[in-house]
């Protein structure tokens, strides 16, 4: 893990507020994984002082080489906003690959991936890896959620990777009008998966965790929490451990992506 001054290589609108950026990196971002992390500075600035943290969307390969990473990121606060404005060849200060990403048994078959809103960022990568892998995605599904037609993010892109992709929204502007939970489960109770992959918020994290253990499905969570050093110094991303009380997991160093049974929800 180093600290990088990376090149704005692209930076495009994905969508109302959301944007993906591609970044130049250095070579040993080539061992990164899915779930992994960056802290993102605006290089030069000082305000804001701490950087933010983006899963890697994406490996920019070329030649067999990992020349570059991209983030898919909405617009909330300043950093964002700011981000959103670069332009290719400005710089931007990054630090990573950080914490530990989804663990792929060997032997995976059957995975089901839930994404919500942007939660969708960390999945384009894990599926475009078990692609890369050569894992058969006959048998893989993928469940988008998000709260109308403009949040649902990345829909093409599993498209492209060949997976089958469920659509919902909470309003019933695009797909089903329902919560992606409801299809997921179905889709569950009709043929369990090998293992169950989500990123998203906190209550669908919740909802999706209580599908897993009611299926006794294995179940991995790629969680959000605020997150001012991303490197185990200031504690400030602690979780709840399950069946521990008072004992806590920190998001930066212990995950982000936990199995859903590590965590009290
Ligand atoms: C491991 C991890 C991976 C992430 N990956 C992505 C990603 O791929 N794409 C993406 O768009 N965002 C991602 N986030 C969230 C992202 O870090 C925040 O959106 C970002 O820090 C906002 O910075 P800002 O300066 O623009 O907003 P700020 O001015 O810092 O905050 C604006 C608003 O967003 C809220 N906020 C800030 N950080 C978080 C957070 N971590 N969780 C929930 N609410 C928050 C604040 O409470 C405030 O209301 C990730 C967070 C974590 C912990
Ligand atoms: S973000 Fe500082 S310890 Fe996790």
């Amino acid at each position: 893990m180093l600290q990088h001054l990376s090149t704005v290589l692209w930076n495009k609108e994905a969508g109302p507020g959301c944007y993906r950026i591609g970044l130049s990196c250095p070579d040993h971002f080539g061992t990164a994984v899915p779930g992994q992390f960056i802290m993102l500075g605006l290089a030069g600035q000082l305000d804001p002082v701490l950087r933010r943290p983006f899963s890697i969307h994406n490996l920019i390969i070329r030649d067999g080489q990992t020349v570059g990473i991209e983030l898919l990121y909405r617009v909330v606060g300043k950093t964002t906003a700011m981000l959103c404005r670069k332009k290719p060849s400005d710089r931007v200060d990054i630090l990573g690959p950080l914490g530990r990403g989804f663990v792929l048994p060997s032997g995976l078959k059957k995975i089901y991936v839930a994404g919500g809103g942007v939660g969708a960022a960390p999945l384009v990568f894990l599926v475009s890896h078990l692609r890369r892998c050569q894992v058969d995605l006959s048998d893989c599904r993928v469940f988008l959620g998000g709260k109308s037609r403009g949040d649902l993010l990345c829909r093409d892109d599993f498209s492209a990777l060949g997976v089958a992709v469920h659509i919902t929204t909470d309003d019933g502007s695009a797909g089903d009008h329902c919560l992606v939970t409801h299809p997921l489960e179905t889709a569950v109770e009709r043929s369990c998966p090998d293992l169950l992959c989500a990123c998203g918020p906190t209550a669908m994290l919740s909802c999706v965790a209580g599908i897993a253990e009611k299926h006794g499905v294995p179940c991995q969570v790629s969680i959000e929490t605020m997150m001012a050093c991303g490197m185990g110094a200031c504690l400030g991303c602690a979780v709840q451990r399950r069946g521990q009380p008072q004992t806590y997991l920190h998001a930066c160093m212990d995950g982000p992506v936990f199995s859903s049974q590590q965590l009290k929800w």
